[in-house]
């Protein structure tokens, strides 16, 4: 009797469910894809592993072009790489898609992840943080730091660098630190920490992600990962606990002035909003979290790969570097911001970087309401993921996709293309609030360097002999440089 009863159950849940998702379901079978059981998955999915899953998902994604889609569950997953779609998707789905939901536990209501109607509060309060004052006057710190850079270049000459990403990353989060707070960053001792529990941390989302089974929460809170992440939230919390304890100790010992009470510096701008109860300390604590690793750990890895594809490319970097000889001729002087805006080339070279490796290769959105995109339409409860990492590489738009040219930036170039048909830092009112800030900061510090060193890679030689690392950003995995001081 009791296994009829269950019987009955499932079948009309399933039935239930199958009724709910009817509309889903019906738009769903119109678009290509791999072979997938709608409200179960694609079988694909389940080979996936924590070394194959970029490959495998990037794979796929490129057999389907330009449009396709998945079930992860009871999710469906619509990609597309047609710059159009791009656009009406990035312009009219501000919530982002369930995934997002797994950094709840250290940045729950931040402008990356929160829902529609608390990111527009908080990008309103943030927005002035960005504004271009505020961003020159961070000119100085980024000098300040890249020539730190220089210095440990030079102290460590001659070494084979296989793991700089972290050194790099320190120093970019002691610039987030220089520029977001007023926080000193030598106080903060625990800043290499923070970056290894950092990436930890997205090791085990990348994990549990492609574990079907860890993604049901009974069984993930039962696991070992669950008990590691529990620990890395902890020590992440710590750390930015620490940081807001130390900019409050800062407005002591200044005796607050007008100065600090009108700054629209992030943090400083963050705390007189909560004085007039606009946003609450948790808030603070989630943004600060968001900001200080999405400053950092983006630039870092940009600037790493950089510098990867131009060991490789040594005609592009000595074509960089008879730029910097010519706008910044004398080594005594810290470069400018007039003179670094003179950096075309090089600005091209980031940008061209970019394309093909974009940092944040994928960007998620869920569907509120169904969106038209010919012959498809992207019905409401899908979610679309934008392939950045292909979409930059969409034969129709650039022609030998493949090739590294920072020529296609060239503005007479740019403006035969869609403006969709390049966006790392993606497109929309809910793109990256740090682009110029991040633009910047990469800029300034490789220009330091380039004009100091001649990086070499060991054993590549073409792109084509990076191997990538997927843990929500895309690493270099392979990494192995070497810094040459240039003799003047
Ligand atoms: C230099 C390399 C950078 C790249 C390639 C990059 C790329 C991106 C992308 C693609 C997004 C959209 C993510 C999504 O929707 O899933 C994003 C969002 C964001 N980025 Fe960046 N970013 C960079 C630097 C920065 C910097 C320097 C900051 C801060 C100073 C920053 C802060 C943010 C924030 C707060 C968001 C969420 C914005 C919102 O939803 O309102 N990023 N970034």
């Amino acid at each position: 009797m009791l296994i009829w009863i269950f019987i009955c159950f499932v079948i009309f849940n399933t039935i239930s469910v199958l009724w709910k998702k009817r509309w889903l379901l019906y738009h769903a079978w119109k678009i290509p894809g791999p072979f997938s059981v709608p409200l179960v998955g694609s079988p694909f999915l389940l080979s996936a592993t924590k070394d194959n899953f970029f490959d495998l998902i990037y794979g796929k994604l490129d057999s389907w072009r330009p449009v396709g889609k998945a079930w992860a569950g009871s999710q469906l997953y619509i990609a597309t790489t047609r710059p159009t779609d791009v656009e009406k998707i990035l312009t009219n789905c501000l919530n982002k898609s369930p995934f997002y939901e797994h950094f709840n536990d250290v940045m729950k209501d931040t402008l990356l992840t929160s829902k529609v109607s608390i990111w527009k509060e908080h990008r309103k309060m943030i927005n002035p943080s960005f504004n271009s004052k505020i961003l020159n006057s961070y000119h100085d710190t980024f000098v300040k730091y890249s020539s730190e850079m220089v210095n440990y270049l030079s102290d460590t000459e001659g070494e084979e660098q296989t793991n700089l990403l972290p050194v790099i990353w320190e120093k970019t989060l002691d610039v987030a630190l220089a520029t977001l707070t007023n926080v000193d960053p030598q106080v903060i001792k625990e800043r290499r920490r923070m970056i290894t529990v950092t990436v930890k941390f997205e090791e085990i989302l990348i994990q549990r992600f492609h574990t079907f089974w860890l993604l049901i929460d009974f069984f993930w809170k039962l696991s070992n990962l669950h008990k590691e992440h529990k620990v890395v939230c902890q020590t992440v919390h710590a750390f930015v606990e620490n940081i807001l304890l130390q900019e409050y100790k800062s407005y002591d010992s200044e005796d607050i002035n007008d100065d600090t009470i009108q700054s629209k510096q992030f943090l400083p701008n963050l705390t007189n909003l909560k004085r007039t109860k606009q946003i609450t300390r948790e808030e603070i604590m989630d943004e600060t979290c968001l900001m200080l690793t999405a400053a950092s750990e983006t630039a870092a890895i940009t600037i790493n790969t950089i510098f990867t594809f131009l060991g490789i490319y040594s005609d592009i970097q000595e074509r960089v570097y008879q730029e910097l000889v010519s706008v910044l001729p004398n080594m005594e002087n810290s470069p400018t911001q007039e003179e670094i805006n003179r950096l075309d080339y090089l600005e091209r070279v980031i940008k061209e970087t970019l394309r093909l490796v974009p940092t944040i290769p994928f960007i998620l959105r869920y569907v509120d309401e169904d969106i038209k995109c010919d012959p498809y339409v992207f019905p409401a409860g899908s979610n679309i993921v934008v392939p950045l990492v292909l979409l930059h590489k969409n034969p129709d738009v650039w022609p030998e996709p493949e090739k590294f040219d920072p020529d296609r930036f060239l503005s007479d170039e740019v403006a035969k293309r869609h403006r969709c048909s390049y966006i790392p830092f993606s497109f929309g009112a809910r793109n990256c609030i740090g682009l110029r800030f991040g633009m910047m900061e990469v800029k300034i510090m490789v220009a330091t360097i380039l004009r100091n060193f001649k990086v070499r890679t060991v054993g590549m030689k073409s792109w084509k002999d990076i191997q990538w690392e997927y843990m929500v950003m895309l690493k270099v995995k392979n990494s192995r440089l070497r810094f040459e001081k240039r003799k003047f």
